[in-house]
């Protein structure tokens, strides 16, 4: 027994942590407690729980022969495979007389002690520890303590060891994953600055590694002028933690040769207390998507002129018929100039301009100017001008229904008016005076999305698939456009527009708004708007 064992305990604590390799730290350990206990020879034995296998890495004072022999051994086998099975000690004074023993080279070398411990850590065994002496010896209680608290030091090291191989292991994985993704992805601080980019977002941008992963480069700074606004909006947001999806902007590349759309989803980085600390993002290329999709856009448009042309010779015909009409009686000499001939003319002319703005609006609309907004306010504000302009009396009852937590859409207030305007008239349209019309608002849980319901008491749609096709009317007066040009709007800021029937009730018009900072590619303004609203209205 060593005079001071915690100085010998500290000795093997001591060389832990001051070797490169596990192998050289656990022979250096081995030395020391052979040194303490004052044995002829030692081994340490590792398991690989895998294999169910113990392999001896490191020993001294074994021959050749011996080692060999030593050098594998079943989990259970033998006596270190015992000691590393049950994680008892096993001491023996006699060990060519143990009948446990396997390993014959045990006999041949002459050993008579024999002592091992298992290697243990956090109640996990990593292996054991034996020692061997050649002279006849008993190992005291005490130093069977000593050295299994050798043991449990080495343990802990070959724990740690083990934890940070492992680390390294999926941390290989994991970024070969990432350096060969096709997707870009990138890291940043909580600041939105770039500390890390994979080789992907190098290829797009043509920044080079070092650039992009030097903490300098603010994402924002890659963001296309036009689109910037927007993600500066949206960024706090995302540092804060809000996981985004699918949001869809425009980066350019190094030279500015390229503009390419992304489609970038994020979520937090996140530390050890759960404090954000940047975010981690993952992005698309979708410029061809993009171009289709305009291409598309471009395709469909010409198609409806086609057929606006047709049906706005047809429309312009009967009124400006009338007025023909009208002028023709007021040129005979003996007409009585009735002054009622001359109001017909206005209403038809005011008709000829109301179908006029109606094409106008649908052919030419207006540049989409969006800005965060309030849905209870765009709708309160829709419904109030409509009561204010109602053609009946007494005018139609309208009940908004709106919770106080419905999240902000980003849409042009203008032109959402008039999509809400739009439905409303054809409610008040299809019921009987006075009409009665619901607009509910809702946001459902599991949808990024506002959805704007207008219910009427009217005989409902006749046709639901076909009334948001440009000149699909079912009235004498109609031009067919209202609900084309609604959904023109919608889809437009990203959201789509379902036309159905209300069980027991007239039509449902639903509205699909995607909640701010979903919709991607919209125009980005960063002047408020305070155009007047007239010039986006319909005037029929
Ligand atoms: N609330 C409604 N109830 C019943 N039918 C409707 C309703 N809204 C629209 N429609 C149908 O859809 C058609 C197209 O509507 P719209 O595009 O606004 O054109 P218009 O009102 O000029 O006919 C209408 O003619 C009507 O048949
Ligand atoms: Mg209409």
């Amino acid at each position: 027994m060593p005079a001071n064992p915690l100085a010998a305990i500290n000795s093997v604590a001591l060389a832990i942590g001051r070797f490169s390799s596990l192998d050289e730290m656990l022979d250096y350990a081995l030395r020391k407690v052979l040194e303490v206990l004052e044995t002829d020879a030692g081994g340490l034995y590792l398991l690989d729980e895998a294999e169910g296998s113990l392999t001896l890495v490191v020993h001294h004072g074994l021959s050749e022969r011996a080692w060999r022999d030593f050098d594998h051994l079943p989990l259970g086998e033998g006596l270190s495979g015992r000691v590393a099975e049950t994680g008892e000690p096993i001491v023996v004074s006699h060990l060519k007389d143990d009948p446990r023993l396997t390993r014959m080279a045990a006999r041949s070398e002459g050993f008579c002690a024999f002592a091992s411990v298992p290697l243990r850590s956090n109640f996990k065994t990593y292996g054991t520890l034996n020692v061997y002496t050649r002279h006849e010896r008993e190992f005291s209680e005490q130093e069977v303590q000593l050295l299994t608290s050798m043991a449990a030091q080495i343990g802990l090291a070959v724990g740690n060891a083990r934890l940070y191989l492992d680390l390294k292991a999926s941390e290989r994985r994991f970024r070969g994953l990432v350096e060969n993704a096709e997707d870009v992805i990138y890291l940043t601080d909580h600041n939105g600055r770039i500390v890390y980019a994979n080789p992907a977002l190098d290829r797009l941008l043509g920044y080079g590694p070092d650039v992009l992963s030097s903490g300098d480069v603010p994402v924002l700074a890659l963001v296309h002028a036009d689109d910037r606004a927007r993600i500066a909006d949206l960024l706090p947001r995302m540092l804060a933690g809000d996981v985004m999806r699918a949001i869809e902007f425009r980066v350019v590349h190094r030279d500015g040769s390229r503009v390419i759309w992304c489609s970038q989803t994020n979520v937090a980085l996140r530390d050890e207390a759960g404090v954000i600390t940047g975010m981690q993002c993952i992005a698309q290329d979708v410029t061809t998507r993009k171009a289709l999709e305009e291409q598309m856009v471009r395709a469909e448009r010409l198609a409806d002129l086609g057929r606006m042309a047709a049906t706005i010779a047809h429309e312009i015909r009967n009124p400006l018929g009338a007025i023909v009409n009208v002028i023709r009686l007021l040129k005979q000499p003996s007409s009585s100039r009735d002054p009622r001939l001359l109001d017909i003319v206005v209403e038809e002319a005011d008709r000829l301009d109301g179908i006029v703005s109606e094409v106008l609006s649908f052919a030419r609309p207006p540049r989409q100017l969006p800005v965060p907004c309030d849905v209870r306010e765009l709708v309160e504000n829709a419904v109030l001008l409509f009561r204010e302009g109602a053609k009946t009396v007494p005018g139609p009852v309208i009940r908004v229904r709106c919770p106080d937590d419905v999240p902000e859409v980003r849409v042009d207030p203008n032109q959402m008016r008039q999509v809400i305007w739009n439905l409303l008239s054809n409610a008040a349209e299809a019921s009987d005076s006075p009409a009665s019309i619901d607009v509910d608002v809702t946001s459902p849980p599991d949808r990024d999305v506002v959805e704007i319901v207008v219910t009427d008491d009217g005989p409902g749609v006749v046709d639901p698939a076909a009334v948001l096709e440009p000149f699909f009317t079912t009235k004498a007066q109609g031009t067919g456009l209202g609900l084309a040009i609604v959904n023109r709007i919608v889809r437009d800021h990203g959201g789509a527009v379902q036309a159905t029937n209300a069980p027991g009730r007239g039509a449902r018009m639903v509205i699909t708004l995607p909640i701010d900072g979903r919709a991607g590619g919209q125009r980005v303004v960063t002047t408020p708007v305070a155009a007047g609203m007239e010039d986006a209205w319909p005037r029929s």
